[in-house]
């Protein structure tokens, strides 16, 4: 095979890509995995909390099912909660195979972490750093295989089908069409190579970036949703973007977690009169569901037009705290907040999205070949909020069943590749223009944070509309006009993953989970899923 050619290709190197990948090249088929930046950049690397899994003989299925459930205020999907919560323990053995140690307890046993919304002790942990030991036991068995080769620098930028190649007409059903390759920026060399593949697994989900502040790292820019909607997939619930209630607040746009596990250790919340704030919210607290904590925070914030409240852990000792959550630590430190005598300045800000591509329970979307898993899919385990820390068994699931999925669909297909077109470039870049980019890059982002956050209104949705369409077509122009670029792909598919997150919210009119405005206070009977379907691009490039 050519270093073009390949039978499956993966886009995005975090938790869910990675595991997909090696499953998928333990059944002897050949893989690429696509990364615009290292294959350690991932979002996966910035998960603290952990893993939520059923462990130990005190917790039971039933129970993690229903914390799910009641987290995600009406929308799960029950069938797919089960079947998520049931095979997880499996995953976990096969991490701890791959050399995956969580933190146990002095008698040996796990170390149990609790977050927002779980009834009891069930979040697997390795001190506060999971996603990063996660990532790392990944990326070792990825090295080890000789099916698996990673791109890295290589900018996944659109699906290629058969449809598109015979030119069929707009609006012809993806169902009936498949997946032949993909276009990718290859960045170091500064230009767009054709890839075939078979089939396509999209991995790359985090949309953090469309808002000015988000948790997520520089790479959460949207781009397999963005990707999979343009190739006419149906996405669904872009509405509910969950919150984290506690980043560090400071001078920059960068927000640092402070993991919810924190609070599972017993920090509590103080607004500025130095009142724990929480019990008139919710019963359970500093451990209510997420929406819960950081629409209180959002109400404590606005009464005492502080830009911040307060987490208090300094009844642990330093001894503890250095052990139990030594990055918190020593990244607060550096910001000269000691945690075991000082209160942390804490804000909420966009963490992760519970919307995505809509698929089935085995990865599978509506077009044949195409597959989505991790934060880019959309299951229906987490339905209008998702319960702490059941991303990570949602990815590795998800990516294991994606795998089997994948390989029965390979088996029916012929094996020679598609001759794909090259890419066609339609100019140099336009250096003089460079500030449309930057300049949209902002605005997009401080839109969505002003007019499309925690609380909404209909009036401010339909503005952050009518801005998102205007950039929408200054965008559309720059693309078909010069050449492309890192940023300007990750802004035209951050202001596709806008228009989906401001069209979802418009149609749901009733406040659940992530989703409130003040103009529907009120949960509706009888709530359905937001759904949006684009019809494919027509044209080639
Ligand atoms: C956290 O540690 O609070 C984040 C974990 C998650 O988002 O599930």
């Amino acid at each position: 095979m050519r270093d073009n050619e390949f039978d499956v290709l993966v886009v995005g190197s975090g938790i869910a890509g990675l595991s997909f990948a090696l499953a998928v090249a333990a059944e002897g088929w050949r893989v690429g995995i696509l990364t615009k930046k290292n294959r350690a950049d991932s979002n996966t690397n910035y998960a603290q909390g952990g893993i939520a899994c059923v462990t130990s003989e005190e917790d039971e299925f039933d129970s993690h099912v229903r914390d799910s459930l009641e987290a995600g205020d009406g929308l799960c999907d029950e069938e797919v909660v089960r079947a998520i919560v049931r095979e997880g323990p499996r995953r976990i053995r096969e991490l701890i195979e791959f050399g995956l140690r969580f933190s146990q307890g002095e008698d040996g046993e796990f170390d149990l972490g609790r977050e927002g919304g779980h009834s009891r002790r069930r979040i697997l942990h390795v001190k506060d750093m999971t996603g990063k030991a996660i990532e790392e036991a990944l990326l070792a068995q990825v090295s080890r295989s000789p099916n698996i080769v990673v791109l890295e620098h290589t900018f996944a930028i659109d699906i290629i089908t058969r449809g598109k190649l015979e030119g069929r007409p707009k609006g012809e059903s993806p169902e009936d069409d498949r997946v032949v390759g993909l276009y990718a920026l290859d960045v170091h060399a500064n230009r767009v190579r054709t890839f075939s593949a078979r089939a396509v697994m999209i991995a790359a989900g985090g949309i953090g970036k469309v808002y000015l502040y988000t948790s997520n790292p520089d790479i959460a820019t949207g781009d397999g949703i963005a990707m999979a909607y343009r190739a006419g997939v149906p996405v669904m619930n872009m509405e509910f973007i969950q919150f984290h209630p506690t980043t560090l607040y400071g001078s920059d746009e960068k927000r640092f977690l402070i993991s919810e596990a924190v609070r599972g250790e017993g920090a509590v919340l103080r607004n500025m009169d130095g009142e724990a704030f929480m019990a008139r919210y919710h019963p359970q607290g500093e451990l209510a569901p997420r929406d819960t904590v950081a629409r209180a925070i959002d109400a404590e914030m606005k009464k005492s037009g502080s830009p911040h409240v307060w987490l208090d852990i300094t009844h642990h000792s330093g001894e503890f705290l250095k052990q139990r959550f030594p990055v918190i630590y020593e990244t607060c430190l550096e910001s000269g907040i000691d945690i075991a005598r000082d209160r942390i300045p804490v804000v909420p800000a966009a963490h992760y999205n519970c919307g995505g591509v809509e698929t089935s329970l085995d990865a599978e979307t509506l077009l044949p070949g195409l597959y989505a898993c991790g934060e880019a899919a959309c299951t229906g385990l987490h339905g209008a909020n998702r319960l702490a820390s059941n991303s990570l068994l949602e990815a590795l699931v998800l990516a294991r069943r994606g795998a089997r999925a994948v390989v029965s669909y390979l088996e029916n297909l012929p094996r020679a590749p598609d001759p794909l077109p090259d890419w066609i470039d339609y100019g140099g870049h336009n250096e003089d223009e460079r500030v449309v980019i930057s300049h949209n890059w902002d605005e997009l982002r401080r839109t969505m944070w002003d007019y499309v956050g925690i609380v909404r209104s209909t009036r401010r949705l339909e503005r952050a509309r009518t801005r998102i369409r205007n950039l929408a077509q200054e965008v559309h122009d720059y693309y078909w006009n010069f050449s492309v670029d890192p940023s300007l792909l990750e802004l035209r598919n951050l202001i596709v993953v806008a228009e989906l997150i401001v069209e979802c919210a418009l149609r749901r009119n009733e406040s659940r989970g992530l989703h409130y405005t003040i103009d529907y206070p009120e949960k509706a009977l009888f709530p359905e899923p937001s759904r949006l379907r684009r019809m494919p691009e027509k044209k080639l490039s």
